[in-house]
């Protein structure tokens, strides 16, 4: 995945836990890099492993460790120039979770190596959607949880996620209901 996610980790460990927090999650991760570079792509494993070293240093689940950063990831990235993108994507929650394919085909032309996610939405009602997210990468669902409650938060539309389907369940991607 680019620098930019795993940059994205490093400064929501070092702005709840500190420097020295995320020194020893780093080398439990076996990460050599000094810093990363938001627009370079680096091999997937690298961010894995930050996930399941911030799990066993913080002594939380590897799902709380990638809800907490869907949800972050909603400021990270309107705070690191990504603003604007995410302005134009919608003007409420269902609008901008109707576009997120669009969204990332834009951060696509900029980030030539991108291997996004895909989302489509049904069932959508005045207090509720299904949303379905397709991947080619395993394990990513609990981010999406904090994700979507965070652009829940943005758009000042709280909203429950509940994961209900996956490949556990015979789906060939994973679902969530979102309610608000
Ligand atoms: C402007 C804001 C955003 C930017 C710049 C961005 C960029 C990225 C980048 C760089 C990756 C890593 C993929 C790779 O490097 O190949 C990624 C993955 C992902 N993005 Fe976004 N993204 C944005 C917003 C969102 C939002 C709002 C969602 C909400 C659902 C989202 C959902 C995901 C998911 C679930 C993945 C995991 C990749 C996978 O499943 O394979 N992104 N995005």
């Amino acid at each position: 995945m680019y620098g930019l996610v795993n940059k994205a980790v490093e400064d929501l460990v070092k702005n709840n836990f500190g420097e020295a927090i995320w020194l020893e999650i780093k080398e439990k991760a076996e990460v050599k890099e000094n810093t990363f570079v938001g627009m370079q792509s680096y091999h997937d494993g690298i961010t894995y492993r930050l996930v399941g070293a911030a799990s066993q240093v913080l002594g939380l689940s590897a799902e709380q460790v990638l809800e907490t950063f869907g949800e972050y990831w909603v400021l990270y990235t309107a705070q690191e120039g990504y603003g604007e993108m995410l302005d134009a994507a919608g003007k409420n929650l269902v609008e901008f979770l109707q576009n997120l394919d669009a969204l990332h085909v834009k951060v696509g032309n900029l980030m030539s190596e991108l291997r996004p996610p895909s989302f489509e939405c049904s069932d959508i009602t005045d207090r509720s959607l299904v949303l379905h997210y397709f991947s080619e990468r395993e394990g990513l669902a609990p981010m999406v949880v904090g994700l979507v409650k965070g652009l829940g938060k943005k758009f000042n539309t709280p909203c429950q996620v509940n994961w209900v389907g996956s490949k556990k369940t015979g789906e060939d991607h994973d679902i969530f209901e979102v309610a608000w």
